[in-house]
């Protein structure tokens, strides 16, 4: 690897790695991109780089300003990284209190944020909803902060399309790597965002790969291709468009905690891959799609994160 002049510049361009314990017995290949070497640790350090260039770019995103985002921890990680490191104020709303680890709080003040919890009783009723779902409560805060003060900048993960812009080249970067030899991708989702961006590209390469989605079991909102999903100022975005693309996505699967996290832990020890729980709840996935698709095909998935930011609370959060 070459010597660069800034740390922005080592985002993306991740290591892909063939996954050769827990698929013992399959026929089918299964292969990890490491989106944990990011330089924060997780792959929302493309998200965050794109969506802070793409404002400033339109104007939107100005010095002085304040940016506000409402995180399970990943996204508000990298915005703290990418944010400070331009001289910007970044707030980040925690929406999942007592399932974030304080790991993530310490990487998001470490960066520079202010981080501010929302109390339990503001998440009440929220728990069991798909993925990003989670951060709704803290959506609110940040819709009426951009609302009532006209220097704050609310990066709207959920919904900005910067976000599945920055996932296509995800998407371009495993292309190259399997020299466009891809069967299936499987991602969880969250915002929508990775499978969305990833999908585009690998179908556009060839409409015969087959791409799956997994959100976390006991999910109430249902979520499948072809159904519309609930689209508001603070919830629905980009996995509203995602499920009515047509031909994009083949399926989206449940994957229980306890399924996540004990895949994680083996891909610690077996394989030398320390991801997060929906990295482990993305490889369950796709030893499920290995088994069904047999001799000569290929799974691609991402490792979304790093496994330091579990190592007290392990819970399949997106
Ligand atoms: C650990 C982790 N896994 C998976 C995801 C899902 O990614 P996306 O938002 O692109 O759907 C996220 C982010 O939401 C995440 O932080």
């Amino acid at each position: 690897m070459s010597a660069v002049d800034s740390v922005i510049e080592l985002i993306g361009n991740t290591p892909l790695v063939r996954l050769n314990s827990v698929t013992e017995g399959l026929d089918a290949e299964v292969w990890a991109k490491l989106e944990y070497m990011n330089p924060t640790g997780s792959i929302k350090d493309r998200v965050a780089h794109r969506m802070i260039e793409d404002a400033e770019r339109q104007g939107h995103l100005k010095p002085g300003y304040t940016i506000v985002e409402s995180s399970t921890g990943n996204t508000g990680t990298s915005l703290s990284f990418m944010g400070t490191l331009k001289g910007y104020r970044v707030v980040i709303y925690e929406t999942t209190p007592g399932k974030m680890g304080e790991e993530k709080k310490s990487l998001m003040t470490g960066y520079g944020a202010e981080v501010k919890t929302i109390s339990p009783k503001e998440y009440e009723g929220l728990g069991g909803v798909p993925g990003a779902e989670v951060e709704l409560s803290g959506r609110r805060i940040c819709l009426a902060l951009e609302k009532s003060d006209p220097t704050v900048w609310w990066a709207r993960q959920f919904a900005n399309p910067s976000g599945v812009e920055a996932q296509k080249e995800t998407g371009r970067e495993i292309l190259e790597q399997t020299g466009g030899r891809v069967d299936a991708f499987v991602s969880s989702i969250g915002t929508g965002g990775t499978l969305m961006g990833v999908a585009q590209v690998l179908k556009g390469h060839s409409e015969k790969v087959k791409v799956v989605g997994a959100i976390p079991a006991g999910s109430k909102k249902e979520m499948k291709p072809g159904k519309p999903y609930p689209k508001t100022e603070i919830q629905g975005g980009i996995i509203a468009e995602m499920v009515m693309t047509p031909d994009l996505i083949d399926d989206i699967v449940q994957v229980t905690d306890g399924e996540a996290v004990e895949m994680a832990l083996r891909l610690w020890r077996e394989e030398g891959v320390f991801a997060g729980m929906s990295s482990g709840a993305n490889v369950a996935v796709a030893l499920r799609l290995a088994e069904e698709m047999g001799r000569g095909q290929r799974v691609v998935t991402v490792m979304h994160d790093n496994g330091d930011r579990h190592l007290t609370t392990k819970h399949y959060v997106t």
